[in-house]
């Protein structure tokens, strides 16, 4: 006999949907597999009048937040409202009431989960989240559970998709940034509102979810660098092509002892790294367990149905649960030990230079370079001279970020202007 669990919904657009969509449609599989069925009895929708492509039944369509808060018979609200608010608000209500939420949302979660798992443990509710990244791949599961056994030292993640959609096209057209985003949107395939995607926050309150699973303790999501692929130029794409590199939007975290970097940038990584072969809006999480040793994950990061496989999972392991569990690390604003956040991390570097073409000047550079204990790797000058200037393009060794930023400071304008600055891995 199968026991049927009474849930509601808070939000229903492209991601509710999906989740109404693969619960109608795989209901029977779910039910055999599990003994397990849902009954959606209330769905929180902004407005009754829109005109949908689900034909909800009568009564189930509301407009009122309590209609699902409210009601004792639904012990399981699943959130897709997005955004900080009210949906960090209604979610602490769902768990103060005792019923288990099932959550998409990283900014809400990423900015207060240390508050959602108070409030979940306190009454015994459940509060699942691994929709909130990397929509379809099973990350957050497999961080909390199945690598419980590693030591993870570092994190590299392609975590969203516009942003990989738009540096694999420029990638492969040599087109500018602006005319990708442009293309990209009318396409669908960005957002009307593209800024939490293009500059970086989106991949930045991931990359603070995961980190915080992956090194056991609170990483905030404030304690993240974050740079976006605003200003990436066609050109340093083509030279870093030229020198063998792919160019990503990667959010790294690495921890070494109680030291932890976070940092989300436009990064050039070698073109054999595994993650140079993830293109269009496909996420990947590259990462190193000291018993796993290098492990990769992929797949689809957004979408109705990616996503929704996600949250019916949680849902099915949710409503399984003899008792809910929560992350073993001290989830507190203020931890009694915490992480220290290093913000001077060291990695090479590629800057692209306008350099006058005279003797000396390459020699003026390097001194710069080498008063801040810069090494230089790689270098290369590139086309015909204009306006007595030349393209010089440099790789360093690894240096640190603070000294190299130091540097580039100092080369004077009447030797080289420093036209980029990109990371490498
Ligand atoms: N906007 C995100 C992306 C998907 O482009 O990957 C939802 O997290």
């Amino acid at each position: 006999m199968d026991r049927t669990i009474t849930i509601g919904f808070l939000g229903c657009g492209n991601v509710g949907g999906g989740v109404w969509k693969l619960l109608s449609g795989f209901a029977d599989d779910i039910a055999h597999r599990t003994g397990l069925r849902f009954s959606i009895k209330r769905v929180l929708v902004r407005s009754l009048a829109k005109r949908r492509d689900i034909d909800f039944p009568d009564g189930v369509l509301t407009d009122r937040a309590e209609d699902v808060l409210d009601d004792p018979e639904i012990s399981i609200v699943l959130e897709f409202l997005g955004g900080e608010e009210p949906a960090h608000r209604w979610i602490t209500m769902a768990l103060e009431r005792g019923k288990t939420v099932v959550t998409a949302n990283k900014v809400a979660f990423a900015l207060h989960w240390h508050e959602l798992q108070k409030a979940a443990k306190q009454s015994g509710a459940g509060l699942y989240y691994e929709a909130a990244v990397c929509g379809a791949i099973p990350i957050i599961h497999t961080l909390e559970e199945s690598l419980q056994a590693n030591r993870i030292s570092y994190i590299y993640g392609i975590v969203n998709g516009t942003t990989n959609y738009i540096l694999t096209r420029m990638s492969r057209e040599g087109a500018e940034y602006a005319d990708v985003l442009a293309d990209a949107q009318r396409l669908g395939l960005a957002e009307p509102d593209p800024a939490s995607d293009v500059e970086g926050l989106d991949a930045a309150y991931k990359l603070s979810i995961l980190a915080s699973l992956a090194f056991h303790g609170r990483v905030p999501f404030e304690n993240v660098y974050v740079e976006g692929i605003t200003q990436v130029q066609a050109e340093d794409i083509r030279c870093g092509q030229e020198l063998g590199y792919t160019l990503k939007l990667l959010a790294i975290a690495k921890r070494d002892g109680l030291h932890v970097e976070t940092r989300v940038h436009p990064t050039f990584i070698r073109n054999d790294h595994p993650l140079a072969n993830i293109s269009g809006a496909f996420n990947a999480v590259f990462l190193h367990g000291h018993a796993c040793g290098e492990m990769m994950f992929m797949g689809r990061g957004a979408g109705d149905l990616p996503t929704a496989s996600a949250i019916v999972s949680d849902l099915v392991r949710a409503a399984s649960a003899q008792k809910h569990l929560y992350p073993t690390f001290d989830n507190e604003l203020h931890p009694a030990v915490s992480l220290q956040n290093n913000t001077d991390w060291r990695c090479a570097f590629y800057t692209r230079m306008l350099a006058k073409d005279e003797p000396g000047v390459l020699s003026r550079i390097a001194q710069t370079f080498a008063d801040h204990g810069v090494s230089i790797a790689a270098m290369q000058q590139k086309g015909e001279q204009r306006d007595g200037r030349v393209t010089v393009v440099f790789i360093t060794h690894q240096a640190s970020e603070r000294d190299m930023q130091k540097a580039i400071l100092e080369i004077r304008p009447e030797v080289a202007t420093v036209e980029s600055l990109l990371r490498v891995e």
